[in-house]
């Protein structure tokens, strides 16, 4: 067997993988020495290429008035990635260097031509795209090298490839790979300056190790995780001690005692969610609109045609769904899963294609969906939650879709609460009296067949049967959603009888997640109202609006944001020398 290398040289491998990192400040002005710069081309030149094709080249920058157009190029590209960003995000980006193209003395292309070596090229016959993966590791040699050099490099990205292809006198068919700005730095900072910054989070190796199969989440040598049973394990009650310093800083701030009402409770449970005070402001904030069809659409439980829930994921990706405006005005992201809608969707930016079948099957003959179906739903929505909380979302808030799923809610409901369905059946999106009367119906033999209560039988002891008996996948992955939520201790905005009848879910499986729940508002729909009582949670808005989509939540996210900002920035009487009540 080979030997490796001794410790100290592991050591420094190791240190440089570690310590690598995309710098975009503290350049220093003083040239790089040829023979530096030498080196570091030569660890990018030995880089592995598919076939040995060595597709890339190495264009070094240092004409000022060169640099001066390419740094243009991307100020425009910036320009316009900034006017799409919603608000929160806007500020934070507005925060952020991108480039360093005119602090750094040299700038290096690294190109690539995907026709190098002539078409028996090996692998990449296959595999086009592995010309641009080889120049890619030139790059990340380069990158490592570099850093051991005490050399800082930034990567732009921010181009039109052509455009930037054009600056650079590239023929037609070689492509620009990456564009780095590479100088001396005083010194390099220990963590990605985008996570530093809040933008986003390094994700736990655990959660990127798979063992055999795609999923199956182990690290090497140990037994594969019951991902549920971890994200479950991670969910704590609050923190009473931060949350009994948010209650005594509300008293000390200068204002009335439980003048700001509901409010202070709101800012309570967000402290004693991060356990601290106060606690982060919960933004960015991101909505995922979980989208679904149902089975039990075919009882004739509404007047809109299944083929709704599709067209209507079009209008949330095209921006022109109401929860779309309410987000805009909020200041938050619009993220669309399909979980289950019933059609093939085209894929699109912002939609998240998680499909765990095409509908449920009708819960009236039997299992809306299998267990198997409903576990890997709930763990989907616990994914997505930690995805974007790693890409630095500070609050989610809940949104579905899914024609017929007020249908499956008050089932849910019922079986959850114990609820009659006269009381639980609502009219949805709105129903005529006989449509009424048949959806009761179709809930009581819902109800009838699965006997979520008997003993034995799935019922509340069994969430996970219970949502398989009647559930949308919306409302598993929703209730998978809030759990992920809980488990980062990330506040959670509840919408409507959607999300309410997954939240209850979610309490059943794990009842410390009610920490994380915010009740948006309260919706119009009977069912609504049992579950906030249920869940003990009160509504932060109540409009009368019966519209879904995370419309009601998406109201109440500056309703949450003001109680924790008030927290955080109201001056106590003591710190304004303002005179309290005798
Ligand atoms: C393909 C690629 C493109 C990138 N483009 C940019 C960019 O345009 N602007 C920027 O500031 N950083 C860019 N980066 C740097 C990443 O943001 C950075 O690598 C990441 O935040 C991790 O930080 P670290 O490199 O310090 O570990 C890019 C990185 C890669 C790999």
């Amino acid at each position: 067997m080979a030997e490796g290398y001794p410790r100290d040289q592991r050591d420094a491998i190791y240190r440089v993988i570690a310590e690598r990192r995309d710098v975009r400040q503290g350049f220093r002005p003083d040239p790089v020495p040829p023979e530096v710069l030498g080196r570091v081309l030569a660890a990018a030149h030995q880089a592995p290429s598919v076939g040995f094709s060595q597709p890339w080249d190495f264009i070094v920058i240092t004409d000022r008035a060169r640099r001066e157009r390419v740094a243009a190029l991307a100020g425009r590209h910036r320009d316009a990635f900034a006017a799409d960003l919603p608000g929160a995000r806007a500020r934070a980006f507005d925060r952020l260097k991108i480039e360093s193209i005119l602090d750094t003395p040299v700038n290096i292309a690294v190109s690539c031509d995907r026709t190098r070596g002539g078409r028996h090229t090996l692998g990449r016959a296959t595999q086009p795209q592995t010309a641009d993966f080889s120049s890619v590791l030139a790059v990340a040699n380069l990158w490592l090298a570099a850093r051991a050099e005490g050399l800082g490099v930034g990567w732009v990205s921010f181009f039109d490839e052509r455009e930037l292809a054009a600056e650079l006198g590239l023929p037609a068919h070689v492509a620009v790979i990456a564009y780095l700005c590479v100088g001396f730095v005083d010194q390099f900072a220990p963590e990605p300056e985008l996570a530093t910054a809040g933008w986003a989070r390094r994700r736990p190796l655990s959660w990127a190790v798979h063992a055999e199969e795609f999923g199956r989440r182990a690290m090497p040598g140990e037994e594969p995780v019951d991902q549920l049973a971890d994200v479950l394990a991670a969910i704590a009650p609050p923190d009473a001690e931060a949350m009994a310093a948010a209650r005594e800083r509300q008293d000390r701030m200068t204002k009335p005692r439980g003048s700001l009402g509901a409010l202070e409770e709101v800012s309570v449970r967000l402290a004693g969610l991060a356990g601290g005070c106060p606690p982060p402001l919960p933004e960015p904030a991101c909505v995922a609109v979980f989208a679904a069809d149902h089975g039990v659409h075919a009882q004739g439980v509404t007047p809109w045609p299944q083929e709704v829930t599709a067209q209507m994921v079009a209008n949330f990706l095209a921006g022109g769904a109401v929860v779309n405006a309410f987000a805009a005005q909020a200041g938050a992201e619009v993220t669309v899963v399909d979980v289950g809608v019933a059609a093939d969707l085209e894929p699109v930016p912002g939609l998240l294609p998680r499909k765990i079948a095409r509908g449920t099957a009708d819960f009236t003959e039997g299992p809306a969906m299998t267990r198997d179906q409903a576990t890997a739903a709930l763990l989907t929505g616990a994914e997505i939650a930690r995805d974007l909380v790693a890409a630095g979302n500070r609050c989610l808030v809940t949104g579905d879709m899914g024609i017929a799923n007020t249908t499956a809610s008050a089932a849910l409901i019922c079986a959850f609460t114990g609820a009659d369905p006269a009381d639980a059946t609502g009219r949805g999106t709105g129903i005529d009296a006989a449509t009424y009367a048949r959806k009761i119906d179709v809930v009581c033999r819902g109800l009838d067949r699965h006997q979520p209560g008997a003993p034995g039988v799935s019922g509340p002891a069994d969430p996970v049967g219970v949502l398989a008996a009647f559930g949308g996948f919306e409302h598993a992955a929703l209730a998978g959603f809030i759990l992920g939520a809980a488990a980062l201790r990330v506040p959670v905005i509840l919408d409507g009888v959607i999300a309410g009848a997954a939240a209850l879910a979610a309490v059943a499986l794990a009842p410390d997640a009610a920490a994380a729940c915010f009740a948006g508002h309260r919706s119009a729909e009977p069912g609504h109202a049992i579950t906030l009582s249920h869940l003990g949670l009160r509504p932060l808005v109540d409009l009368g609006l019966r519209l879904g989509e995370g419309t009601g939540a998406v109201l109440a996210l500056p309703l949450v944001q003001s109680a924790a900002r008030a927290l955080r920035d109201v001056a106590t009487f003591d710190s304004a020398g303002v005179a309290e009540k005798s």
